[in-house]
């Protein structure tokens, strides 16, 4: 059968992309960033997951306003990337698992949840960094991937609740699949940030320390939080917080936290990592 070896959060900032490929890891203002991910890339190394699960949410590469689907799943043997407009690197295209993929789709329609099912998918940064920062010397990507897409860029986005809901459904997907695979969900984006308007620059360091600590020990009084406490308290795109709520509904009721790091600003944003392993 296959089981959810791990959970991984991680901020998808492009500017970290740009500083990956320049290989910056040492310099004063990237170095406490980089450091954080040294104990994930050591577990990844040594558990070797097969598959990530990547909640993730697309900032107009693969849907623009035009069309938004509420959450999207990729079902696709292969994934392309191009540049955004950060000007970073095009990644080679990221490898499937279209199999695990229809499996969880079946199982979210029979669960009542009704995602868009995309055979062509591009992924942007949401996806491409967090994987770029864990393997930076990667010619091809040591993992295959199910991207699971949300909506936090048209209003109205799904509530905590539903992501949360919809992280168990995805978690019980995994744990009734036949084969042998080890599979790690990652919950990127986040955490506070504010990228327009007024605000723009917003960071509350408070609560996002909060929103990590209640990550591990109370999850279910984060999906209390509405999009208007979200936008109020970690600025319009930190709502996308609600990913990593879904991947730590995913990892079942108890977990073990391996690691965390939190570092305040990268590029506009405060930058959080949460490492965790199911716990009985
Ligand atoms: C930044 C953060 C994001 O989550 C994003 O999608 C784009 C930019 C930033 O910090 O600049
Ligand atoms: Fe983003």
């Amino acid at each position: 059968m296959a089981t959810i070896v791990g959970g991984f959060t991680s901020s998808h900032i492009p500017a970290v992309g740009i500083a990956t490929t320049k290989r910056l890891f040492e310099e004063p203002y990237w170095k406490p960033f980089f450091d954080g991910y040294i104990p994930v890339r050591a577990w990844m190394e040594k558990v070797k997951p097969d598959v990530a699960i990547v909640v993730y949410n697309d900032h107009g590469l693969n849907f623009f306003l035009d069309m938004v689907p509420t959450f999207a799943i990729g079902a696709a043997k292969t994934y392309d990337n191009e540049d955004e407009g950060w000007g970073l690197k095009t990644m080679p295209p990221v490898p499937g698992d279209p199999e695990l993929s229809w499996h969880i789709i079946e199982t979210l329609v029979k669960r009542e949840f009704d995602p868009a099912i995309c055979q062509e998918m591009k992924v942007d940064h949401g996806l491409i960094v967090p994987i770029q920062v864990i393997w930076p010397d990667a010619d091809t990507w040591p993992i295959q991937v199910v991207p699971v897409a949300v909506n936090t860029v048209q209003h109205p986005i799904p509530s905590a609740k539903r992501c949360y809901d919809l992280g168990r459904a995805i978690g019980d997907a995994v744990r009734s699949y036949p084969e042998d695979k080890k599979v790690v969900v990652f919950g990127t984006g986040g955490m506070s940030h504010q990228l327009q308007g007024q605000r723009a620059g917003f960071i509350n360091k408070r609560f996002d320390l909060d929103f990590m600590d209640k990550m591990v020990h109370d999850p279910e009084s984060l999906t209390k939080l509405t999009t208007t406490d979200f936008v109020r308290d970690a600025g319009s795109e930190g709502v996308e917080l609600i990913m990593w709520l879904t991947m730590r509904a995913a990892m079942g009721e108890k977990v073990k936290l391996l690691h965390s790091n939190y570092h305040a600003p990268i590029s506009n944003t405060g930058s959080g990592v949460v490492l965790l392993e199911p716990a009985e």
